[in-house]
């Protein structure tokens, strides 16, 4: 189920790197992802357990944020909660910022 195409809300060209949804700016963005750093490390990058988000496939990311705010991913102990606060749009825009594809 996770490794499954998802690319395509994310840009019309499957090949292309994915770009921020329509009225995210690099900043609105930088701001969302901020917070992701407490757990996630600075710039997604982890520095203990918990994944790091920097570098990982667009698509991937996308997928397990909508499995989160779902409540479909088994092994949710806090995101699952976390994804609630954000809608589809922030959602694509994080999945596009920690794949490295926007960057400050
Ligand atoms: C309170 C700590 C915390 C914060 C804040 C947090 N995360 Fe997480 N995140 C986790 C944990 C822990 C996991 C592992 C899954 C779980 O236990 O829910 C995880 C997993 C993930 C995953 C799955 C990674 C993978 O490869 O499987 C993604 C994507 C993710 N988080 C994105 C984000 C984003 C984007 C933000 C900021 C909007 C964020 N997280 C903020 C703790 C956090």
């Amino acid at each position: 189920m996770l490794a499954l195409a998802l690319a395509a809300p994310l840009s019309g060209t499957a090949q292309t790197a994915p770009v921020l949804p329509a009225g995210f700016s690099v900043q609105n963005v930088a701001v969302l992802a901020g917070t992701c750093a407490n757990c996630h490390g600075p710039q997604g990058r982890s520095t203990g357990g918990i994944p790091t988000l920097r570098g990982q496939d667009a698509s991937h990311l996308l997928q397990r944020m909508q499995a989160f705010k779902a409540n479909r991913a088994a092994d949710a102990t806090i995101m699952n909660r976390l994804m609630q606060g954000y809608d589809e749009s922030q959602i694509q825009a994080l999945a596009a910022w920690f794949s490295q594809e926007v960057q400050p």
